[in-house]
């Protein structure tokens, strides 16, 4: 592993560390965590919490005098109308939310979204001042077949199609590291974010079982600028631990 001299670290931004906290936390629990957290974290990191809808408005309250900001897990690519069940992005905005997840493998596979929808979704959160976190990643399958670099330029190429890179972030996470506990090593990420930064200059994420025991190791590659973290996010003191590296 390439160690990093400490001219590169201050020229560095901070990691931005998210937790992905998926279908987890009502209210009080959401609110607990928040408290721990508080109490746990120093300033190493950005970061950002993607809770349940129902939990935002007041962690957003919770969360006012700190740096700690608060983001959507999906959203709707209309901005109203009649789509039952569906969250707009100026909802999210006025909850409290900054940023969006767009694109998660889990949203591919079980609610159908192509990358033509992510492309509209990605547009409409812009409009609406949310910073997307898209996701891209290959199946193991495809990794196998040594498709991973094709796989996730097209899904970028589909998904980013009009888009202005400047305002999003992109979120590098194989599938089959993802909730598995298989980590890709931080050599194998390191490889594909590098890949992905020689087309498009923004910041990239690596998500896919990041905990505390290889985080470090991850964040200290040179292209990988933070985390999407899931099962390990859970927990106050685990995902502080990440933040704190
Ligand atoms: P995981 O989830 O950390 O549990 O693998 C990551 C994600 O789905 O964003």
């Amino acid at each position: 592993m390439k160690e990093k001299s400490q001219d590169q670290k201050i020229v560095r931004m901070k990691p931005l560390i998210a937790a992905n906290w998926k279908m987890n936390k009502d209210i009080a629990e959401s609110k607990e965590f928040v408290n721990r957290l508080l109490k746990l974290v120093d300033n190493s990191s950005e970061i950002v919490l993607f809770a349940s809808f129902t939990s935002l408005y007041i962690l957003r309250t919770m969360l006012e005098h700190s740096r700690i900001k608060l983001g959507g897990q999906n959203m709707h690519s209309e901005e109203k109308g009649t789509y039952t069940g569906e969250v707009s992005a100026s909802m999210l905005k006025d909850a409290g939310c900054e940023y969006v997840i767009l694109g998660h493998s889990e949203r591919r596979q079980y609610f159908h979204e192509t990358d033509e929808t992510i492309n509209k979704k990605i547009k409409v959160a812009l409009k609406n001042k949310l910073m997307p976190i898209v996701c891209v990643g290959e199946t193991l399958e495809q990794r196998e077949n040594s498709e991973t670099e094709s796989v996730v330029k097209n899904q970028l190429e589909k998904c980013l199609k009009g888009v202005k890179i400047k305002n999003v972030v992109i979120a590098y996470e194989p599938i089959w590291a993802i909730g598995t506990g298989k980590t890709a090593t931080p050599e194998q990420a390191e490889e594909v974010h590098k890949f992905i930064k020689g087309m498009y200059k923004t910041r990239i994420i690596y998500g896919g079982s990041m905990k505390p025991e290889n985080a470090k190791e991850l964040l200290s590659m040179p292209d990988i600028d933070g985390g999407l973290v899931g099962g390990a996010s859970l927990d106050a003191k685990s995902f502080a631990e990440i933040c704190n590296d």
